[in-house]
């Protein structure tokens, strides 16, 4: 079992710590339970998508105590400050672009150029950002495809054993996700409904487009919001030639190349593929080649990735 947590200073201290060591917390918020990790460790990261079970990556939101906090990780436009004074801390989750020299991790943004990020409005969730000095990165403390959980003994019986630590501060008030606002075009666009009313947000920014349910531009996993790599991409690959960069995964491949993971852990790959994908991504590349990842565990979630990059040519 977890560790399920009253809320106290030392247990705080003691959540702060695990996510030090890149180890998952799952903490109480004012919409639901989070299950949270240090946003800047890209292993501690994987560890959240290997946690949920999820077969594709989805972009998470960052979590910060202040305003400041927010800044250093994302660029703030006079509505967005506008946003924050009125509604945080609360359910409004901002996407906005993400600032390049910020820390957070590529797999936590799904290697897109945005970045989402609110203030929860929790005394626990804002003591444990506090302690723990940085941004968490947390999807909802539920297995894929499963309700959203609003008691910390939701958590335990949906992720067992899965977040080192549960930190229990009661029923969450909201019981409902955050609202999602991306700010990154002109007009406004709500991804997701959720705490903070669309006539709120009208109410203060003027015209707000509506991302239609299940689709339409920049909703969770369609491949228009995933960072796409200029060169062609060629999965399940073993050989290479000229004009082509090899992007290797486990003991078998060539020595030198960009391995995923050496030792074929699916979490180390995960936690690497944005970045290196990037990096692979370069002028005078007009091939990423790429050795087989196995399907299992994360791997599904980096296959889907992969297919999704090499299609959107
Ligand atoms: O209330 C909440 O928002 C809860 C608590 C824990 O804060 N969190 C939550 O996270 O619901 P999650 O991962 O279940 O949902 C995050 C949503 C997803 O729909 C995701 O696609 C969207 O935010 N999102 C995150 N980053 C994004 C980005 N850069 N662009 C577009 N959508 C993004
Ligand atoms: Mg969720």
């Amino acid at each position: 079992m977890p560790l399920l947590l009253p809320v106290t200073p030392e247990n705080l201290a003691k959540a702060a710590a695990t996510l030090r060591e890149g180890g998952l917390v799952a903490f109480p918020t004012e919409t639901v339970y989070g299950l949270g990790a240090d946003a800047a460790n890209d292993q501690a990261v994987a560890r959240i998508f290997e946690a949920k079970g999820r077969p594709s990556f989805n972009p998470l939101i960052s979590h910060v105590a202040d305003i400041e906090a927010a800044e250093r990780i994302a660029i703030f436009d006079g509505r967005a400050r506008k946003l924050a004074q009125q509604f945080w801390p609360g359910p409004l989750t901002l996407v906005l672009p993400r600032r390049p020299e910020g820390r957070v991790s590529l797999l936590a943004t799904a290697g897109l150029d945005t970045l989402a990020v609110r203030i929860p409005n929790h005394p626990a969730a804002l003591e444990l950002l506090r302690a723990f000095h940085g941004p968490v990165a947390a999807p909802s403390a539920n297995p894929s495809g499963k309700l959203s959980p609003t008691r910390a003994d939701h958590v335990v019986l949906g992720l067992g054993k899965k977040a080192q630590l549960v930190l229990d501060g009661g029923p969450c008030q909201v019981g409902l996700e955050s609202t999602v606002l991306s700010l990154t075009q002109e007009t406004p666009c709500l991804l997701r409904p959720g705490g903070i009313s669309l006539e709120a947000l009208k109410e203060l920014l003027g015209p707000v487009e509506v991302a239609a349910e299940g689709g339409a531009i920049q909703s969770p996993g369609q491949m228009e919001s995933h960072y796409a790599p200029h060169a062609k991409l060629r999965l399940n690959a073993i050989q290479v030639k000229s004009g082509e960069a090899l992007l290797g995964f486990g003991p078998t491949a060539p020595v030198g190349c960009l391995n995923l993971s050496p030792a074929g852990d699916l979490i180390e790959a995960a936690a690497h593929l944005f970045a290196y994908l990037r990096e692979l991504d370069q002028p005078g590349v007009d091939v990423i080649v790429v050795m087989p990842i196995p399907r299992h565990g994360l791997g599904l979630a980096i296959n889907d990735r992969l297919r999704r990059a090499a299609a959107d040519r």
